[in-house]
């Protein structure tokens, strides 16, 4: 497929904020948006077509591909069989090898591993006699994920003493699982990297990651790399990209701890997707990760990725959104709102970027 010309419709499948966010850099672009969606969600109020369908109904799929000229989506648990129902209409970018590799934590760390990363040492837990055998292994602190379905820190629990074990496995209840050993890091990064059909890649800058509660609450940029490391995480999240032969915006999470550790930099998950730790580059680059991501998927080129600003970008979550009158008033910050009614606790309701002049 060449380039896809203004006017062609992008598929997105995922109707949340982050499919909003791409619907409106798409349509700066001169694209058409048509979302598939399980509910209707915040995408949909800025896409000129919305389809309400389950993703396991393989029919639904495809009739929608057939009406889009490719495929692209905005959550990483699309089932594979929806992917693959797509795929035999429309291309889809990212490719499912993508989304397979990350759908599961034990799938995505072999892959990441086998590529020579470094990543916290980890083991594959179904039941109690296989977490015994890698709490041996791996010792503690650990950390007990589910293998699937995991977000914003959900389906984890930590694990101080071997004596953790039961209660550990009764609060991911049961699920396949993955122990990990637990990183003495410094800070969290994410690399956001948009790789286009050809295979060039262009690289935002690192920024440094803070969570409340297992959600993320700000990116800071810039970020704590020195340049040496910035090289060597940026050749990480390539290698994973080239190998996934991947198209559009990839996210890969990391760990820093510090120049003088043996493992500066360990690789924890990524995601095939635009990440919630590149919402500054709305605001502070000349071209977003929203539009990188379209560009990619469009067979265009990727654009640059200068930015332009120092930013800290500030999540929003539950009711800090009842704040907008007063964040709608700050000098030199970007509000934006997702447009969802109600703002439940741990829910993410927007956004607020606060710019300053680059410190030389
Ligand atoms: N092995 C680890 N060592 C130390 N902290 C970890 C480890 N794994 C996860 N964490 C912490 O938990 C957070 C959420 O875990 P993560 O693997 O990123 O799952 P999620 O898919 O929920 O984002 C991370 O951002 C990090 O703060
Ligand atoms: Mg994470």
């Amino acid at each position: 497929m060449s380039a896809l010309p203004p006017g062609s419709t992008i598929g997105i499948l995922g109707g949340g904020q982050l499919g909003r966010m791409l619907a409106i850099a798409a349509s700066r672009l001169g694209f058409q948006v048509h979302i598939y969606s399980d509910t209707s969600g915040p995408a949909f109020d800025v896409a000129a077509g919305h389809t309400v369908g389950d993703y396991n109904d393989t029919g639904a799929i495809a009739a929608w591909a057939e009406k889009v000229d490719v495929v692209t989506y905005e959550f990483e648990n699309v089932p594979l069989t929806a992917a693959a129902a797509a795929a035999a209409i429309k291309p889809v970018r990212p490719n499912a090898r993508a989304l397979e590799a990350a759908q599961d934590r034990l799938t995505e760390k072999r892959f990441i591993a086998d590529l020579g990363l470094a990543v916290a040492p980890f083991a594959p837990v179904d039941d109690y006699e296989s977490l015994e055998t890698a709490l041996n292994e791996i010792g503690t602190p650990a950390i007990l994920k589910t293998r699937r379905l995991g977000y914003d820190g959900k389906g984890q629990a930590r694990l101080t003493t071997d004596d953790d074990a039961k209660s550990a496995l009764d609060t991911i209840a049961h699920a396949p699982a993955i122990l990990e050993g637990y990183v003495e890091f410094e800070c969290e990064i994410s690399i956001l990297l948009a790789r286009a059909v050809d295979g060039s890649t262009a690289c935002y800058d690192i920024p440094l990651n803070t969570h409340v509660n297992g959600i993320l609450a700000t990116s800071t940029i810039p970020g704590p790399l020195p340049d040496p490391m910035t090289e060597k995480a940026i050749d990480a999240a390539s290698r994973v990209a080239s190998a996934l032969d991947y198209v559009g915006l990839i996210t890969v999470e990391m760990f820093y701890a510090g120049e003088n550790s043996d493992q500066p930099l360990i690789v924890n998950e990524f995601a095939p997707r635009v990440h919630n730790s590149g919402h500054w580059t709305l605001d502070a680059c000349a071209v977003c990760q929203f539009e990188n991501h379209i560009r990619a998927v469009a067979g265009w080129p990727i654009a640059a990725t200068t930015r332009h600003s120092d930013a800290v970008m500030t999540n929003l979550i539950g009711a800090d959104v009842n704040d907008w009158p007063t964040l709608a008033g700050e000098p030199n910050a970007c509000l934006h709102l997702y447009g969802k009614n109600e703002a439940r606790a741990g829910r993410k309701m927007g956004h607020i970027t606060r710019l300053a002049p680059i410190a030389s």
